[in-house]
């Protein structure tokens, strides 16, 4: 075999030399069940679709003779100095049948690739087992559902472990997840720790918290709680300026735009289609992340440019996990970071400031579509 060139960037000697390989490596590793549970959707999983069709619409504009050698991608977020904008998100339930690490393996990457990560309450290792794990896991993601005492317990708790901030999650209803009706799949206990206590795995607790004769919670009782907690609290799952100004009045410290990746119900709007009302809406100092749909790092670019100050990696990490638990996680973060580089020094972008809307492609003076 032909002898690879040291100063060839594209004759890697990675395992994996793209983000299209980690995908193949995943679908080799995961029964068809598996597959289905990690890129369901909701209904017809139009919205699921729609996250990640939408950023084709969005088009750079790349004007000759203004391109950047070496772009810097760092950036501060919420206190956090990030070698590019990128947190991992929370993504549970079952992420243990992608890897027996789970969100242990995600922890060390993000930390390896110089990010953080966001951990969800219900996961196959304790918020205490995670964070030892980890520098990393910095953010936990907790469901505001049931007592408000046992609400505020939890965050306490995450506290002690060391978490800084709380991802509040908001969840009225069972999802309709047609993939996993048609595989007549529920999501299996993850064994022994869990964060609601012994003898209940996580995903069981809450969805006993989540029983439909329970009533749900109000603006004002997430104000309450908020108010209450120890720890800021950075609101997921805002779609619409009124979200944003609702969370923001509730005492948000940051806002979460997210639709979880269409998994939650069908015909939302693409969540990239909402990012720009929430920025306005929330001023220029919120911080603001987001998540659904990002597949590259050309995505990161169109989510900074519209107002996020950094995205949340659900599938695309989850598939780094399931390829080759902490070392696939790792190889997704490097190859969207450099990606995200080669964009950015393509655009003309010095910094992350320099990402506006206009980097965008008008036709005659339309907004950017
Ligand atoms: C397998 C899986 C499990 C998830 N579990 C959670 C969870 O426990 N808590 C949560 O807030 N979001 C959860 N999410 C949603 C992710 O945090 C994130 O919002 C979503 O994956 C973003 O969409 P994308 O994957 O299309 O980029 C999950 C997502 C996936 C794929």
């Amino acid at each position: 075999m032909k002898e690879i060139r040291r100063d060839d960037r594209y004759a890697t000697r990675e395992k994996y030399a793209s983000l299209r390989g980690i995908r193949e490596a995943a679908r080799r590793k995961l029964s068809d069940v598996e597959w289905n549970y990690l890129h369901c959707g909701t209904g017809d999983e139009v919205t699921a679709q729609e996250n990640v069709a939408a950023f084709d619409r969005y088009l750079f504009d790349a004007p000759l003779f203004t391109g950047v050698s070496n772009p810097d991608t760092r950036t501060t977020v919420l206190g956090y100095e990030l070698t590019f904008p990128a947190f991992t998100a929370p993504f549970g339930g079952g992420e243990t049948l992608f890897h027996p690490d789970g969100m242990l393996a995600v922890g060390r990457a993000a930390h390896a690739a110089g990010i953080r990560q966001m951990v969800p309450v219900a996961a196959g290792h304790s918020l205490e087992e995670v964070r030892a794990a980890s520098p990393a896991a910095v953010i936990f993601q907790m469901t505001f559902c049931g007592e408000e005492a046992q609400v505020l317990d939890m965050i306490h708790r995450a506290k002690d472990a060391g978490y800084e901030y709380i991802c509040v999650t908001f969840s009225p209803i069972r999802q309709w997840r047609e993939r996993m009706m048609e595989d007549r799949f529920s999501i299996p206990g993850q064994g022994t720790p869990s964060n609601f206590g012994p003898g209940k795995s996580d995903i069981r607790m809450l969805e006993e918290l989540l029983d439909f004769t329970q009533p749900r919670w109000t603006w004002e009782q997430a104000a309450r709680v908020m108010a209450a907690s120890p720890l800021p609290c950075i609101v997921k799952g805002v779609g619409s300026r009124k979200d944003a100004y609702n969370a923001l009045k509730a005492g948000a410290a940051g806002l979460y735009v997210s639709n979880y990746g269409g998994r939650t119900v069908d015909r939302v709007p693409a969540a990239i289609d909402t990012l720009a009302e929430v920025r306005e809406e929330a001023g220029p100092d919120v911080p603001i992340i987001f998540d659904s749909g990002i597949r590259r790092g050309s995505d990161i670019v169109t989510a900074i440019a519209l107002g996020a100050n950094a995205v949340a990696l659900g599938r695309i990490a989850a598939l780094g996990l399931a390829a080759d638990g902490e070392e696939g996680v790792k190889r997704v973060l490097d190859l969207l970071r450099d990606e995200f580089w080669s964009t950015m020094g393509h655009l003309g972008c010095s910094t992350i400031s320099d990402l506006t809307p206009a980097i965008f492609r008008r036709r005659g003076d339309q907004r950017p579509n």
